[in-house]
């Protein structure tokens, strides 16, 4: 007999939670009921906190810390645990970025972005015509690069004081036992069931006989295989060995490219961050192969020197000027960003006084740019991705953003593995002038080429008051994503608002092309249609960004709040 409770969560969404046999998965004390648990919006934590997309994984996060690891053992166990409990972007399969700020002012950017195999090549996906096959680099075994998430979490573990076997037992949990699904996962479930049996050769946990309900307990017991072989072996118990074998088998029954040599030789990289300041603040994110980092130090510098807070929240005076900053930024993308390790990004250049100033001189208030004339500048030199937040303690900082690029990646499965791999092949440039699934255009900078990383969109950032540690930030949302960063910083530090308005309040995206404004259902009416009058295209559009921050409040407490978007979860801890 199956008991059914039914949850009322915050913001008025609810789903049912099958509390048939009630397990923990984290030890004494502090135990957690993975048959029954609540989203938790926000809260004040005087100790340590996670913001994430899903309860669990948050509340994983802070056992650990709970047990004596700090932010960066909470990010390990964080990520692990999204890839059992939130399979739409939580992963194993996918990549990411983590960006960290030890308590000793130590800055860390790991680089685990997913690299295009050997065989893999610039017209991959052009057919003997010269035509994109977009249809090939966004779904089946063809779009995935090499996965980097385990490299980039075996990468994290020399910054994080409990072992690996320790981190990695609630994902081992959760998947070999079970956990009870949100309604909003047993829809998207639902949803991608066709694609799920399209694009996987073998059966997987995924899909089920009938429809998936909120409240039923998701089993995936090859994936806590799969995370015992790691736990044993380390990162040789997903880059070679048993596991390897079965993403290579995998491959060989589809179309796929991806060797054991290729997962052998997949490596993370250490990336120095980008740092900046902004009114005063010290703002660090992302370096390439991520653009984030550069964008919204552009956009962020682009309005520094107009009076953003007097202009007001959401005017079309405040939000024109945004505007404009977005469309140069994102042109500026399309032309000079790529893997750094191929491609001389002009990072210097791209985010100097100089540039930005002559960047902004054909700016004109009241009037709307035009994307056919603001292109890239001129150089001379020679929806499903995932963020967790963390704070701990000590003063530790860790944002990671991480992805299988969209929701549930390719919709493969590896068979025997019990895990999705990305479709990541689709953010390189498959064919100048031919948009990706977020629009993004781009050139040779973001090019195919065998090892080289595609540009990303991720922007784990931090932010700095005083040289203290002040706000921890970062979304999905693809191209959308520094954009959200982007607003986040602004609506703080020009708006004087706290982090749950930070991110809550509705909001706008312009990418250069196409050129429209994007904006939120709840985005203000008026201001569009003084918008509209300035010579703006704006259409409407879904939530944009699921953004998980944690700010520093002036008494020392840990405001952390998750995106009211998505069934994102916080958790933390007092004394
Ligand atoms: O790295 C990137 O920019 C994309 N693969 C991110 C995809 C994403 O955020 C999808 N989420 N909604």
């Amino acid at each position: 007999m199956r008991n059914i409770i039914i949850c009322v969560l915050a913001w008025g969404s609810h789903f049912t939670l099958n509390a048939q046999s009630v397990r923990s998965i984290v030890g004494a004390g502090k135990a957690i009921n993975p048959y029954h648990y609540t989203v938790v919006k926000k809260g004040d934590f005087s100790k340590a906190s996670v913001g994430s997309a899903h309860p669990l994984a948050s509340m994983v996060g802070v056992a650990m810390m709970r047990k004596g690891g700090n932010a960066f053992d909470a990010a390990i166990a964080t990520q692990l645990a999204l890839a059992v409990v939130y399979p739409g972007a939580g992963n194993l399969g996918g990549g990411g970025f983590l960006l960290g700020r030890k308590a000793n002012g130590e800055l860390i950017g790991i680089d685990y972005r997913e690299a295009a195999p050997e065989k893999a090549h610039r017209d991959m996906y052009l057919d003997k015509n010269g035509n994109a096959q977009l249809n090939l680099s966004q779904a089946g075994h063809l779009a995935s690069g090499i996965p980097g998430t385990v490299a980039g979490l075996f990468a994290t573990l020399p910054y994080a004081k409990l072992s690996f076997k320790e981190l990695v037992q609630p994902a081992i949990d959760l998947a070999e036992k079970g956990f009870a699904i949100t309604e909003r996962e047993a829809s998207s479930l639902n949803s991608t069931r066709e694609s799920f049996i399209k694009n996987s050769t073998r059966p997987s946990a995924l899909v089920k006989e009938g429809k998936w309900k909120a409240g039923d307990t998701l089993v995936q017991k090859e994936l806590a295989a799969t995370l015992k072989r790691m736990q044993k072996e380390g990162s040789r118990g997903f880059y070679e060995g048993e596991t390897a074998r079965l993403v290579v088998e995998e491959m060989q029954r589809g179309n796929g490219i991806i060797s054991l040599d290729d997962l052998k030789n997949y490596t993370a990289k250490l990336r120095n961050p980008l740092e900046f300041e902004y009114r005063g603040y010290q703002v660090i994110s992302f370096a390439p192969p991520s653009s984030g980092g550069i964008l919204i130090a552009q956009m962020l510098k682009m309005i520094e020197k107009y009076p953003v807070g007097s202009y007001g929240f959401q005017t079309a005076r405040s939000v024109q000027l945004m505007i404009e900053a977005e469309r140069r930024a994102y042109a500026d993308r399309a032309e000079f960003m790529g893997d750094p390790d191929f491609y001389k990004v002009p990072v210097k250049t791209l985010i100097s006084d100089a540039y930005i100033e002559q960047r902004m001189s054909d700016y004109t208030p009241e009037k709307a740019g035009s994307s056919s004339t603001v292109r890239a500048g001129q150089i001379k030199e020679s929806e499903e991705t995932t963020h967790l937040s963390v704070m701990d303690e000590a003063g530790n900082m860790v944002a990671v953003t991480t992805t299988l690029n969209n929701g549930y990646g390719s919709r493969t499965v590896v068979g025997g593995a019990g895990f999705l791999l990305n479709n990541e092949m689709d953010d390189f440039s498959v064919k100048p002038g031919v948009p990706n699934m977020y629009g993004a255009l781009g050139g040779e900078a973001n090019a195919i080429v065998p090892g080289k990383r595609m540009l990303s969109s991720m922007t784990p950032t931090l932010l700095l008051k005083k040289n203290k540690p002040y706000v921890v930030v970062g979304t999905p949302g693809g191209t959308t994503i520094p954009t959200s960063v982007y607003q986040a910083i602004v609506n703080l530090v020009d708006f004087n608002m706290n982090a749950d308005d930070a991110i809550n309040k509705p909001k706008f995206h312009h990418q250069w092309l196409p050129d429209e404004v994007m904006v939120e259902a709840d985005f203000d009416g008026e201001t569009k249609k003084q918008l509209q009058s300035m010579g703006y295209k704006v259409t409407n559009r879904g939530g944009i960004g699921r953004t998980e921050i944690i700010r520093v409040l002036n008494n020392g407490k840990k405001e952390t709040v998750a995106d009211k978007r998505g069934d994102d979860s916080v958790a933390g801890f007092m004394p």
